[in-house]
């Protein structure tokens, strides 16, 4: 009887645990005064949130507690080739204006998609 009792008591706690988890994949962190999980930031137009396992790597082991890390992961500037106009956890890949046989008319930047022309390339 003591066993089942241990064993059910146990169970809640890990159900109990695991509801309450934060995981910085679903944008949230434990905030530990509250006690409980709030939304991250999205980045800034031109940046994305790192790499979640390399920013796990790169910061102090003691943010991260057993409801999860207590701080959200840093937001970096686009990768070459992708851009964020707004404000997002990701940047979006450039548009290819050579894969759409026209001409680029303004260059990807980290803030901004390629322009294209409307102008369909003479392939012949
Ligand atoms: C677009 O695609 C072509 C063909 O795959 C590639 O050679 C070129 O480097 C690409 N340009 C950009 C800006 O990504």
């Amino acid at each position: 009887m003591m066993m089942l009792v241990t064993i059910h008591a146990v169970l809640t706690m890990e159900a109990a645990a695991s509801s309450l988890m934060c995981r910085a994949e679903d944008h949230v962190y434990y905030h530990e005064q509250l006690g409980g999980c709030l939304n991250c930031e999205p980045c800034n137009p031109g940046e994305e949130q790192m790499d979640i396992q390399k920013w796990a790597a790169s910061i102090p082991s003691g943010i991260f507690t057993i409801y999860g890390p207590t701080q959200c992961p840093t937001c970096i500037t686009c990768r070459e080739g992708y851009f964020n106009s707004e404000r997002a956890f990701q940047c979006t890949r450039c548009k290819n204006c050579t894969l759409h046989n026209k001409h680029e008319v303004e260059q990807c930047s980290s803030i901004s998609d390629a322009e294209c022309d409307g102008v369909l390339i003479d392939k012949r």
